[in-house]
């Protein structure tokens, strides 16, 4: 039987815009307090994108340092995939300015809307590429600006998230390693529970729309956060047990960053002692498609992950979306 190649992450990067917002900053913004948002989140701080900042160039910043690992130049990229829900425009896609700005001049380009499960979905889109050997090199980036559509006047929301972007490419590797198992799920019926309602075809963008609020996110906290924490428990024990897996085999869960309260559900319901479970909400909140990418760069670099580590990336969110990626470093 012909066997398949199999796909792998090469080299990974990111980027935080510089400007830190603090909880104690947010105290004299809004109502609440830091020792609210620290026992309710685990948030202390999240980086937050100047006024002229877009997700593109959060995006190529990332990009660049994770081209640089892979050794690789942008003109040998076969395709560009851009995880986000805070693109530049509704159109052109990000990942084309993107492909622009790098000179990425071969690469095909789109960007893929699943929340906070985007950058999963991403991966596991760039894997089929790979092994169906219709592409080489794969760039797949999970960036968000969520601080340009968040309602600074609402608590519920605005301590929650922050910006940034990280990037990984996908290439051929040897056999037995790379992405071993993907599984994603949605479930639409959950839609309205974390939404952006205006702005698109059901309720164009008009003064009366704007006035109304309407081109903020929207979230039912309590409803995502029982949401989340049925994904990270369930959904990831099944998944591990259909591909094969033991929860002791993991070396390294890179959950999306939602809620401390979350992760921590997980690690108990996983039996996963906290030392395998990466966490930087503290330092830079919910990051939706960036969490995870980020959160892989920072393992990389500090040498959380090596050759032969068996990495799993848990994401779920606004969709509803959910996904898991398996992989042999
Ligand atoms: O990335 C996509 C997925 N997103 C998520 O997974 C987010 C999931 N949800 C959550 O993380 C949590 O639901 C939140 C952090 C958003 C909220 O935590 P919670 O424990 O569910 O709080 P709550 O919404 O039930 O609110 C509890 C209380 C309320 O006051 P009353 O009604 O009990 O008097 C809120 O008004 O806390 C109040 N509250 C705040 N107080 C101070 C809500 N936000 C704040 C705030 N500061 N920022």
């Amino acid at each position: 039987m012909e066997s398949k190649t199999s796909a792998g992450i090469i080299g990974t990067g990111s980027y935080l815009p510089e400007k830190v917002l603090s909880n104690l900053k947010l105290e004299k913004m809004v109502d609440t307090s830091d020792d609210w948002i620290r026992s309710r989140t685990g948030i202390v701080e999240r980086r937050i994108a100047d006024r002229q900042t877009a997700a593109s160039d959060l995006s190529i910043k990332a990009a660049e340092r994770a081209l640089e690992k892979a050794n690789i130049g942008a003109e040998e990229l076969d395709l560009i995939i851009v995880a986000t829900i805070t693109p530049d425009y509704f159109f052109p896609a990000t990942a084309c300015i993107v492909q622009d700005k790098l000179g990425a001049k071969k690469a095909a380009a789109f960007d893929l809307l699943a929340a906070c499960s985007g950058f999963v979905y991403g991966i596991s889109v760039a894997e089929q590429f790979i092994k169906s050997n219709a592409y080489k090199y794969i760039l797949v980036i999970g960036v968000e600006v969520l601080s340009k559509i968040v309602d600074w006047s609402d608590r519920n929301t605005c301590i929650l998230f922050g910006d940034g972007a990280g990037a990984a490419v996908v290439a051929p590797v040897e056999e037995g390693k790379g992405v071993l198992f993907t599984r994603l799920g949605a479930d639409g019926s959950g839609g309205d529970l974390l939404m952006l309602p205006g702005g698109g075809s059901r309720i164009p963008c008009t003064s009366s729309s704007v006035e109304n609020g309407l081109h903020y996110l929207r979230m039912s906290g309590s409803d995502i956060f029982k949401f989340a924490v049925k994904i990270m428990g369930e959904f990831t024990v099944e998944t591990l047990k259909d591909c094969g897996f033991e929860v002791e085999d993991i070396d390294l869960l890179i959950p999306h960053q939602a809620n401390l309260r979350i992760i921590n559900s997980a690690a108990k319901r996983l039996d996963l002692p906290v030392e395998k479970i990466w966490t930087n909400i503290h330092r830079f909140g919910n990051m939706s498609a960036a969490s995870i990418p980020v959160a892989l760069d920072e393992a990389v670099s500090q040498k959380r992950i090596v050759p032969g580590s068996l990495l799993v990336l848990v994401g779920f969110g606004a969709g509803l979306t959910w996904g898991i990626n398996v992989i042999r470093w």
